[in-house]
């Protein structure tokens, strides 16, 4: 396919997103709220969102961060700990505005330490999902210290995901951020009740950019960049235009101190360029006819949500990204900081 200069898809969401909340997230909600009509949000601050209760006061925080004259939908989520009970589940189906539960595994990431220690303690929770049709948002890594951490994801789903929908065979999973061949394969060889979110630096970049010239802590999230045969395998179900892959950035601000630092935190900021970036990747992978399904499509029919009827434009126009844009009292360094990007949202 030769490339076009001007590309019009419909207003595409993002379905997996942290936006954090306070000083942060009036920083960095406008760059989301100017490219998506909705973002699932991650419910992993301090303290997590656990109930009902609290994801409706966060969605109100979220909606009096937004600039003047937007449209833009926040979508809740519940972290689901040891004890989150039946009852929590049906009052989120309840609400119409919780959308799922996320599944952290204890330790497995940032703010994760109140997450599950064990799958087998949720077995009421996931029935009244499995009942209810309410998705569960899976962080696909396994904790156990001794496993490498390069392999996490595939044992992830080999020792609990696996188990765990052989178990609930009605349950509806997003395997998030999916970073392997395996983690492809276990969702293109599922039913329609499971679905996986691609981030754009899984699908930008590979573990080199790790050690690109030196320690690059900018490039540091969790689960890890992986070896480039991963990387391959998610853009040829991308570019395949397989339905049950579907957007979702893990845009995941942190202040730039905390990541350049001994023990820098995980979590790339991607927002201020999200569909700009993935029609990078599309491009480059000849796959640009399938970009609006991925980014605008996919996601709401496995939400059951309608597609959003507004258009953006993208036009092949590339510019400079700034070295830092302001987060709070601090500053986020951006993907692809002080470079370029080839397409540009009008
Ligand atoms: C996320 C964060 O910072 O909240 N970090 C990340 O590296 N992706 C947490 C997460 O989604 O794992
Ligand atoms: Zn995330």
């Amino acid at each position: 396919m030769t490339t076009p200069s001007e590309l019009t898809l419909r207003r595409p969401d993002d379905w997996h997103l942290h936006v954090r909340d306070g000083d942060m997230l009036r920083a960095v909600v406008a760059h989301t709220a100017r490219q998506f009509a909705r973002a699932i949000i991650m419910p992993n601050l301090k303290p997590p969102v656990t109930t009902v209760q609290q994801a409706r006061a966060y969605r109100e925080r979220i909606l009096a961060a937004l600039p003047q004259d937007t449209a833009f939908s926040p979508l809740m989520t519940l972290y689901l700990t040891d004890t989150t009970s039946p009852e929590e589940i049906r009052l989120a189906v309840a609400s119409g505005f919780v959308h799922g539960v996320k599944l952290y595994p204890a330790g497995a990431t940032t703010h994760s330490d109140a997450g599950v220690t064990d799958i087998r303690r949720c077995h009421g929770t996931l029935e009244t999902m499995q009942e209810t049709g309410l998705p569960l948002l899976v962080h696909g890594e396994a904790t156990d210290p001794e496993v490498d951490v390069f392999d996490r994801e595939a044992v992830f789903i080999e020792r609990t995901l696996a188990p765990l929908m052989k178990d609930f065979p009605g349950l509806r999973v997003v395997l998030e951020h999916i970073t392997t061949r395996d983690a492809v394969q276990f969702v293109r060889d599922g039913d329609d009740r499971l679905g996986a979110t691609v981030t754009p630096q899984h699908i930008l970049m590979n573990r080199n950019a790790l050690f690109q010239g030196g320690m690059r802590p900018h490039h540091y999230c969790l689960p890890v960049l992986k070896r480039e045969r991963h990387r391959q395998a998610i853009m040829d179900v991308l570019a395949e235009g397989h339905p049950r892959f579907f957007l979702g950035t893990d845009s995941a601000p942190h202040p730039k101190g905390a990541k350049e630092s001994a023990c820098g935190c995980a979590g790339i900021y991607s927002a201020h360029a999200a569909i700009e970036l993935y029609a990078e990747a599309f491009e480059q992978a000849g796959a640009l006819d399938h970009l609006e399904a991925f980014a605008s499509l996919n996601g709401p029919r496995f939400y059951g949500l309608p597609v959003n009827e507004e258009r953006i434009t993208l036009v092949k126009e590339s510019w400079e990204v700034p070295g830092e844009y302001p987060l709070g009292g601090d500053t986020v360094v951006p993907l692809r900081a002080g470079g370029s990007i080839g397409w540009r949202l009008l």
